[in-house]
């Protein structure tokens, strides 16, 4: 795979989103990245983080975070239309939203593309690339979860942030890692960020 667009929706676990960007870019490969206002909010609420309001600014900053190379990681605006994820003509090879809110969960399961972010998810599941939904929310209510149904029978794959305890965490980047590994496997991108079951 060589191009995946991510989301960062203002649900809780932006830190899922940051270390999934960074492992995608150190893989090599071409990040597209969208994050709503709401997420704005939640990544100065829980980690102290600035997510500029402009799009440009936010890829200079993330750039330089996570050391990519030139062009590597591409920020678009939500009413960026003429961003490739905007049209069947242009897909990413896969989409992440994580975390997901309920909220943008509810707009992609009936179908509403009224910004990039469920523009984006539309073109994805409408072209049959790989769309992975990172959830988050407890308890679920049975409209989150009928959503959730729909989605996955429309082909997307809800995986949900539960870190396992299997294999003994020792510090809260263990379980961020836990998760993120997961979304890497259904990506098929190579990683070593925990031990597979039942290796040597
Ligand atoms: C600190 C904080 C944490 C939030 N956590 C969640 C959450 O875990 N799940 C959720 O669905 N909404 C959560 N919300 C509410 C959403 O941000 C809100 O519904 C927002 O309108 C979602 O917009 P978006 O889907 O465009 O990001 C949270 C809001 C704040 C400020």
């Amino acid at each position: 795979m060589k191009t995946i667009a991510v989301a960062f929706t203002g649900a809780s676990g932006l830190p899922y989103g940051l270390r999934l960007v960074e492992c995608l870019i150190g893989a090599g490969i071409t990040v597209h990245l969208l994050y709503s206002q709401a997420a704005q909010i939640v990544a100065r609420q829980e980690m102290d983080f600035t997510l500029p309001g402009r799009a440009a600014d936010a890829q200079t900053e993330l750039t330089a975070r996570f050391n990519a190379t030139a062009g590597q990681l591409k920020v678009h605006g939500l009413q960026e239309w003429f961003a490739p994820l905007a049209s069947g003509s242009n897909p990413p090879d896969a989409y992440v939203i994580c975390p997901c809110t309920m909220g943008t969960l509810a707009k992609i399961a009936a179908g509403m593309a009224d910004d990039l972010i469920t523009r984006a998810a539309d073109v994805v599941l409408k072209e049959g690339r790989k769309l992975i939904i990172v959830p988050r929310e407890t308890p679920f209510s049975i409209i989150h979860l009928e959503n959730m149904l729909r989605l996955a029978r429309a082909g997307a794959v809800i995986l949900p942030p539960n870190p396992g305890f299997y294999q003994h965490p020792a510090s809260v980047s263990d379980m961020i890692d836990f998760v993120v590994a997961r979304i890497l496997d259904q990506l098929q991108v190579p990683h070593q960020l925990v031990p597979r079951w039942g290796a040597e």
